[in-house]
């Protein structure tokens, strides 16, 4: 359980640990006396911090006196092996659970960069956490407690879904999931702009191709039937649903993904190295 004293340290306050923050805060998981947020740019997190009122400095030595339970590391991936030097200077005594989103950086390089036995936890979560819709893996090394996990997966499930995975999977969850919604915006992008070629108004294409995408998603999540299965009960034989799907599926969309996952997975791969 996280706080007053056993409070949370989030270093980097951008768009990933924005999204996390919230569904914290309002899912009740923290509250904003036990968060502290550390950013270069204090007043990329203003709003956030006057709305809920948690401590936000531009340096870690701010917090030098807290002794931490957990540290998140939202930085970008290059920035993790400067910032934890100084993250070991002042929090190692207290011998918080490491925590870090930063995308391909491996469990390895936070074990060499901080104190000896540290319990390392990279997590993979995804913007739509922003709505409590999030989807987070997380993969630990050996030092995390059963404690730990719980910690975490409570953590992740207060901005949407939770999985354990193997440290070599994330690179693969990376580019499903992690790299996923924006897939799904440029899809979504693609149709809307079609329903605007053939006359709606770009309000109402909108809505029609969000609440589809939202309402296909909530009904396969619902059913225990294959996804084929919810695919073939929409295709009437001869119907309006086989024709547009006659097209889609003669553009080799399989291959096209098999493409993109590959591409993001080997950037993943790549950041690792
Ligand atoms: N966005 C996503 O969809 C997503 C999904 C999964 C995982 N992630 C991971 O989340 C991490 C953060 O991504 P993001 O999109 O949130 O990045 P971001 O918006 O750039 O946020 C990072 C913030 O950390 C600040 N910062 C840099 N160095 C710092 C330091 N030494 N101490 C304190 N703050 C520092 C940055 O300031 P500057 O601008 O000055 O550098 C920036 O404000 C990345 O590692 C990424 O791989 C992101």
């Amino acid at each position: 359980m996280l706080d007053t004293q056993h409070p949370l340290l989030v270093i980097g306050g951008g768009n990933m640990a924005q999204a996390m923050i919230s569904g914290w805060l309002n899912s009740g998981f923290i509250t904003a006396e036990a968060l502290c947020v550390v950013d270069r740019h204090p007043e990329c997190i203003e709003a956030m911090q006057k709305q809920w009122g948690f401590a936000v400095a531009d340096a870690m030595d701010a917090f030098k006196d807290r002794a931490f339970a957990m540290v998140m590391l939202a930085v970008k991936p290059q920035i993790v092996s400067q910032v934890l030097p100084e993250l070991t200077e002042h929090f190692a005594s207290a011998n918080p659970l490491i925590t870090s989103v930063a995308a391909g950086v491996p469990i390895a390089v936070y074990e060499k960069g901080s104190w000896p036995d540290a319990a390392v936890c990279r997590i993979m979560p995804n913007t739509p956490a922003a709505v409590g819709e999030g989807m987070s893996m997380a993969a630990y090394n050996a030092h995390c407690t059963e404690a730990h996990k719980s910690l975490v997966q409570s953590a992740c499930e207060s901005f949407g879904a939770y999985t354990q995975v193997d440290e070599d999977d994330l690179h693969t969850g990376t580019a499903v999931a992690g790299s996923g919604p924006a897939y799904i915006f440029y899809l979504m992008e693609q149709l809307i702009s079609c329903a605007m070629s053939e006359g709606l108004d770009e309000a109402q294409a909108r809505l029609l191709v969000t609440q589809t995408v939202k309402g296909a998603a909530s009904f396969a999540q619902a059913s225990d039937l294959p996804i084929s299965q919810l695919r073939k009960n929409v295709t009437s034989p001869n119907g309006t649903t086989q024709a547009g799907l006659e097209q889609l599926m003669c553009a080799d969309l399989e291959q096209i993904l098999q493409r993109t996952i590959r591409a993001a997975k080997t950037r993943s791969e790549e950041l690792a190295a």
